[in-house]
């Protein structure tokens, strides 16, 4: 794990920088990519990192700079991923509520293709297409109807959520669209969801996708590539497992197809912690309260999805464990990072640090109660970089 092995590094960061600090490591990051290359060798694949994941510009740059494409879902996400290198042909557009202008961004800029979500969206871009004289290579994004086992508010490819649409209605686009001449079929696309451990539902979304694609080759609709999507999980904590699992799903069929997958938190999230110090202790009740300098604001996923990310004290924790609440500042009883936690009970000043917060980080993080957001820092072999300054006061009021 690169945080004991850096751990001087991290609190001389802390100690120039301050807290509340986001710190990624580039050696880690770079070993997520690896294995995503070596997982899929041999299979034409193209890697789009989806950028809500974490869109600092430093580590995009580093992300496209091995090669990787981007999954964009804004037209600021969409500015991000060209600014810091990624090439056009390599971007791909998703969301269920592209406007005019981000489609028109998207047109004018060439990007791979656009993953389109509705028949009205399929209409607005062949307009936008012909005001603009370009030609809109696009993608649909499918709802394959397939259970991805994880939170409510990340799974997307059960029938009835908002994303992408049914197989009967995405034939009745492609064939619609094959009969106007500014629109021009590429791919077709699943994402399930977010935090997926196994392959069992990439593999039925997968097998579904494959006879409907079949079936539009039947009618003369033959697509070049198949995009299966992102999702792939990250235990808080750990590294990603090897997504050689998934790349074996696909490699029969390498040489009829190209193929893209999407994934982000699994390039991101193990490379970043969040650091904070350690401000009050209480007691409420028969609880112990740790209250940090951090606060739902900087991240939010333990108060929004329930996850549980891994908090570790640099600053020394020895001594006799209790159990106590880790929270934030914030004026919400939801502002929380670990409850009821096994630990040492921290001293006032103690940087702790919380685990896998590279991914829907700071990319998720706010300015509720009007706190700056923080700064993000990268551990290199050569030294500690700032790429991101903290927010100043002037900026947020
Ligand atoms: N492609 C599409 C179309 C997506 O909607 C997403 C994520 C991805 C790819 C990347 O999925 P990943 O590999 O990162 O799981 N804020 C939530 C996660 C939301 C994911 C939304 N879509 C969280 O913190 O768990």
């Amino acid at each position: 794990m690169w945080v004991n092995k850096n751990k001087k590094k991290i609190l001389r960061a802390v100690e120039k920088f301050g807290t509340p600090l986001y710190i990624y490591s580039e050696e880690n990051l770079l070993k997520q990519i690896a294995e995503y290359k070596k997982a899929f060798r041999g299979i034409d694949v193209l890697f789009c990192y989806a950028l809500k994941a974490n869109s600092n510009r430093h580590l995009c740059s580093l992300i496209a700079g091995r090669g990787f494409g981007a999954d964009v879902v804004s037209g600021g996400e969409l500015r991000a991923a060209l600014s810091s290198g990624f090439r056009p042909e390599k971007i791909i557009f998703s969301g269920v509520g592209k406007t005019e202008e981000e489609l028109a961004l998207a047109l004018r800029k060439n990007i791979f293709f656009i993953n389109v979500e509705s028949f009205e969206e399929l209409e607005k871009l062949d307009e936008t297409a012909s005001r603009l004289g370009k030609r809109a290579d696009f993608s649909i994004r499918i709802n394959p109807d397939v259970d991805p086992h994880t939170h409510n508010y990340i799974a997307t490819g059960k029938s009835g959520s908002k994303f992408g649409v049914d197989f009967e209605e995405a034939s009745r686009m492609y064939s619609w669209a094959r009969k106007r001449v500014r629109l021009n079929a590429v791919s077709a696309h699943f994402h399930l969801g977010s935090q997926l451990f196994s392959p069992v539902p990439y593999r039925k979304a997968f097998k579904k996708l494959l006879k409907f694609v079949s079936s539009l080759e039947k009618s003369g609709i033959n697509l070049k590539s198949l995009d299966i999507g992102g999702g792939w999980g990250v235990k808080e904590g750990l590294d990603m497992g090897s997504p050689a699992v998934i790349a074996e799903i696909i490699r029969p069929y390498a040489g009829k197809y190209s193929f893209i997958m999407e994934p982000g938190r699994s390039v991101t999230a193990s490379s970043g912690i969040l650091a904070a110090r350690a401000l009050y202790r209480k007691t409420s009740g028969k609880r112990n309260i740790v209250i940090l300098d951090a606060a739902m604001n900087d991240f939010i996923r333990p108060s929004l999805y329930g996850a549980s990310h891994p908090v570790l004290n640099l600053s020394g924790g020895k001594g006799k464990k209790v159990r106590a609440d880790i929270a934030g500042p914030v004026c919400e009883s939801g502002d929380f990072f670990l409850k009821d936690f096994k630990t040492v009970l921290p001293e006032r000043g103690d940087v702790l640090v919380i685990l896998s917060a590279g991914a829907y980080g700071y990319s998720m993080s706010s300015n509720y109660n009007l706190r700056p957001k923080p700064a993000e820092v990268l551990l290199k072999k050569s030294g500690v970089r700032l790429i991101r300054k903290r927010q100043s006061y002037p900026e947020i009021i």
